[in-house]
């Protein structure tokens, strides 16, 4: 049997500001979720978050990109908006829906979509992941050292049915192009592209023994679609482990280092990427209760949860990172963040402009004179001495 596992994810509104969501939210899509389960819709489901942002996992058999998969995730993430997240007033209610009317398919509306179909094999181990004040591009370094990197993943060099490597689609989000590269052998290339993490983005992973499908990345520039800033795409992914696919301690070992991602405040600094526990997993009701992001609202945190498919049921989740092995990791992202922050308003810890997110900084900017360069040089003191003037001017005003 073929069985599509979506991820379709969305911010909503956030409680308080863009630090976390209300618990009334998850309530209510979880809800909306098992009357789909009951209507045939869905096999299963879960509701989880990290920081503002929504996923709602669905099993089921209609194939990716499914106009009621996509409907009804649409629908849910209206209602949630308008009966919780306006009702409170919470922050930014409805903030990634940026379309008014639903059209057949979420993509380019706004949420953020990771889907994989698969023929389920004897024993499927899953790994979703859902990461916040962050983009799509944070994933692009943990894939390619799980599914291409012999130090992270043993099995690349141990188990032969990994041996032949791994087959990468590279989306380049600014020239709407496809890159296909092979690992081993195009590594390099591979590298060249995905370290600009902005615009080469790691989408999908294909195993290129069978071509089995092994991973799926939400790939949706919200400031692209938008044209203005509208918060970052906080990513989604979902990865296939074990049996001839990396290792569920293979998947998670790629985030035992906390690299440097793009996102954080204002979407428009660099920091560690934190793996995070889920703080509260209730299994009947189907919700799992994830990060807050509270310093300076962040860092970008990442929290992964485990399942076992049944013939498209999820068995779980198990929360992955609930491991004292990563307290380290969180200790250093701790230590970076700590680090970073002291830079304050300075590159390489704000982001060049072409990666703010904001695009009001040039306004702002603009109310600042400038003088052309050899102009200035000629006429230096006269300049200077307007410019006093002027500042006297305005102290005597206050
Ligand atoms: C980053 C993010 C937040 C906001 C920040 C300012 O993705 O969502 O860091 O950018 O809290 O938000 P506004 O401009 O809404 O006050
Ligand atoms: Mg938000
Ligand atoms: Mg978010």
């Amino acid at each position: 049997m073929k069985v599509t596992i979506s991820i379709i994810k969305a911010d909503v509104g956030g409680w308080p500001g863009h630090a976390w969501v209300h618990p009334k939210m998850l309530e209510l899509a979880a809800e909306r979720l098992k009357e789909a389960q009951k209507r045939g819709l869905l096999i299963d489901y879960f509701v989880y978050n990290v920081g503002d942002d929504i996923s709602l996992l669905m099993t089921h058999t209609k194939g990716p990109d499914h106009s009621d998969i996509h409907g009804l995730a649409w629908d849910i993430f209206k209602e949630v908006t308008e009966k919780v997240a306006r009702k409170y007033k919470l922050y930014g209610a409805g903030q990634d829906l940026l379309k008014e009317a639903f059209s057949g398919n979420v993509r380019g509306m706004g949420p953020q979509v990771a889907e994989l179909e698969i023929e389920e094999r004897p024993s499927e181990p899953v790994i979703t992941f859902a990461a916040d004040k962050t983009e799509p591009g944070a994933f692009n370094l943990p894939m390619y050292k799980i599914f291409a990197d012999p130090f992270n993943t043993a099995g690349l060099v141990i188990d032969p049915a990994m041996h032949e490597g791994f087959l990468f689609e590279v989306l380049d989000v600014y020239e709407h192009k496809v890159y296909l590269l092979k690992t081993p052998e195009d590594s390099y290339s591979l590298l060249g592209l995905i370290g600009t993490t902005g615009r080469y983005i790691v989408r999908r992973v294909y195993r290129r023994a069978d071509g089995a499908p092994a991973a799926a990345v939400s790939v949706e520039r919200l400031n692209l679609i938008a044209g203005r800033y509208v918060g970052k795409d906080d990513p989604v992914a979902i990865i296939r482990a074990q049996h001839g696919m990396p290792a569920v301690g293979e998947v998670l070992e790629a985030f035992a280092y906390p690299h440097m991602v793009h996102g954080w405040m204002r979407g428009s600094h660099a920091g560690p990427l934190m793996p995070m526990r889920f703080y509260q997993i209730d299994a009947e009701r189907r919700i799992a209760v994830g990060a807050k992001m509270t310093r300076f609202d962040g860092p970008p945190k990442v929290g992964a949860l485990g399942w076992q498919l049944h013939d498209g049921y999820l068995e779980g989740p198990v929360d992955l990172f609930d491991d004292p092995a990563f307290d380290y990791t969180r200790q250093l992202a701790a230590q970076i963040t700590e680090y970073i922050r002291r830079m304050g308003p300075f590159q390489p810890h704000r982001l060049p402009p072409e990666e703010m997110e904001y695009t009001t900084l040039p306004k702002i900017l603009a109310k600042v004179k400038a003088y052309g360069a050899d102009d200035y040089e000629k006429n230096r003191e006269r300049y200077i001495k307007e410019a006093i003037a002027a500042a006297e001017v305005a102290a005597s005003h206050d």
